[in-house]
This record gives C-alpha cells, sequence and structure tokens, in this order.
C-alpha cells in the first residue's frame, strides 16, 4: 500500500496505473474507519483492480469550529485496517494541500435545491463542502467508480445529481447502511457517545423501522406519524432533531406518485448528532400522505 500526502505524486502513479489500463475505483473518507468504511473499499474492490482511499477531515463542509476540531483522527489505525483490505492507494492530504487559499478564496460546487432543502436547511455551506470536495478528489483521482454510504441518503443524492449535471464519467455506486448488533447504523461519531449513551443510541433505528412498518401498513398521516416517532425517541431520552418523510426519488413531499419513500431522521443523544434513514416502497394506496 502506498500513501500519498500530495498532489502531484498520487496523479503520476495513477496516470500510470491508466496506461496499464488498470481501473480505478474510489472511495472518499474522513477517516475514523469502521467496518462501514471497510464495506465500501470491499465493494469498490469488486468493481475495479486497484482501490484508492482518500483520508481527508474536510473543513469546508463543517459549520461548526468544535465540531471540525471534535472529528475523531486516528491515521494510524485506518492505515493499518487499508492495509489489511489490500488497497493499492491513500490519499492523505492537509487542509493546506487542498486548500491552498483558503476557504474563503476557493472556487465553489453547489448542487441547487437538493443542497438546501432537510439536512442542508439545518447545516448551511454542508453540502457546499461536500461537493466541491467531493469534485476535487474525483479531479484528482479521475476513478472510473466511486463509492459512497446510502447512510448518507442526501449526501449520495447530492453527488449523483452533481455527476449527471457535470458530465462526470464516473459510476457512482451506493453501498447499503452497515449497522452494529443492536441496529446501530455505524458512524465515526459512535465513538463519541459514552457506555450508557451507546445502550439508548440503537433506539433511533429501532423508531425507524417502527414507522417503516406504519407506512407499509398504509399510514397516510405522515404529521402525527413523526410526532409518535418523536415521542419514542423522547421516552429514551434521545432528542428529536429532523425527522422527514419524502419521496425517494425527488425527497421532495411524497404525493401520489411515489412508489417509494425515504424516512429520514436524525437525533442528539449527548454530544452527538444521530442520523439515519430507511427507504419504503408503498403499496399504491398508501402514498398520498403529508407532512409538515
Ligand atoms: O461522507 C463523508 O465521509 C464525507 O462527507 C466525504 C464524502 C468523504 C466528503 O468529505
Amino acid at each position: 500500500m502506498q500513501t500519498f500526502a500530495d498532489v502531484v505524486s498520487l496523479r503520476d502513479q495513477l496516470k500510470s496505473a491508466r496506461r496499464d489500463g488498470r481501473r480505478i475505483a474510489f472511495v472518499p473518507t474522513m477517516g475514523n474507519l469502521h467496518e462501514g468504511h471497510l464495506t465500501l473499499v470491499r465493494k469498490a474492490r469488486e468493481h475495479a483492480d486497484l482501490v484508492v482511499v482518500s483520508i481527508f477531515v474536510n473543513p469546508m463542509q463543517f459549520e461548526r469550529a468544535d465540531d471540525l476540531n471534535n472529528y475523531p483522527r486516528t491515521l494510524d489505525d485506518d492505515l493499518s485496517k487499508l492495509n489489511g483490505e489490500g488497497v493499492e492507494f491513500v490519499f492523505t492530504p492537509t487542509p493546506e494541500v487542498m486548500y491552498p487559499d483558503g476557504l474563503d478564496k476557493q472556487t465553489f460546487v453547489e448542487v441547487p435545491g437538493l443542497s438546501h432543502m432537510l439536512e442542508g436547511a439545518s447545516r448551511p455551506g454542508h453540502f457546499r463542502g461536500v461537493s466541491t470536495i467531493v469534485t476535487k478528489l474525483f479531479n484528482i483521482v479521475q476513478p472510473d467508480v466511486a463509492c459512497f454510504g446510502e447512510k448518507d441518503f442526501q449526501q449520495l443524492a447530492v453527488i449523483q445529481k452533481m455527476v449527471t449535471d457535470l458530465a462526470m464519467d464516473i459510476e457512482v455506486i451506493g453501498v447499503p447502511t452497515v449497522r452494529e448488533m443492536d441496529g446501530l447504523a455505524m458512524s465515526s461519531r459512535n465513538t463519541r457517545l459514552t457506555l450508557s449513551e451507546r445502550q439508548r443510541a440503537p433506539v433511533l433505528a429501532r423508531t425507524m423501522r417502527w414507522v417503516g412498518s406504519q407506512l407499509r401498513g398504509g399510514r397516510q398521516d405522515y404529521t402525527s406519524l413523526i410526532e409518535d416517532a418523536q415521542d419514542q425517541l423522547r421516552a429514551a431520552d434521545l432528542e428529536p432533531d429532523d425527522i422527514f418523510i419524502r419521496d425517494a426519488n425527488t425527497l421532495q413531499l411524497a404525493n401520489e406518485e411515489s412508489s417509494k419513500v425515504v424516512v429520514l431522521m436524525a437525533a442528539h443523544l449527548g454530544q452527538v448528532r444521530l442520523i439515519d434513514n430507511i427507504t419504503v416502497e408503498l403499496s399504491s394506496s398508501a402514498n398520498d400522505g403529508e407532512e409538515e
């Protein structure tokens, strides 16, 4: 496994791999790798001969300095996990390499609409930060395929739209969420939960699955369904944040055309904001609900 901190040497190696006809898959990460990331790496491997992983905690997508500073950084451990997966190249740039003129002077990429709704409404600038860094990384690596987790459902939608709109010649693959035995979606942020918070955390996934079963059962009163879900979270001492039930393809309010909806849930537990989502196929009689 080779590790690169600068753009030129990574590009040189990738050029020669491309000349040899090798297909390149890319997995962008912010490090603190867990089984969810390694699943992305294994999926990437299925689609290519050479896997590139980036580890970069991207300051442009954090709205709060304390969140950026507290983001867990575990480079040595990450590199040994990637080595164990047989990853060929790891890119570990510094903020100075990615943003030499600073964030204020950085050209940005922004997907309109999708970036400002839902999670984007409560985290202004977040998706601009994600689409800008992913574009830069795509330009550096020029992969044939790139893998992203479905856990960040809206992020995946933003990237798919960006790739289509900007005619990027990259196949974007969404990989299902990997869960702990008790259902909690794996996330780097889980390491910041105390023992007692960790025990309560699976309530988010349980509540989400309950909402899914209500929808499958034909429940259409989305507003009161969301209130019921909030009550269940509060009963376990989780502080509900955004909960949305949306058309899974457009992320707009579900309507009579919607055959599949996504339940997007976020809740605070101690210092951590947990997120999760589930998609639900609707029978034709269960798809004309409303939501606040
Ligand atoms: O999902 C993440 O870890 C990040 O948002 C990404 C895609 C690596 C961009 O910084």
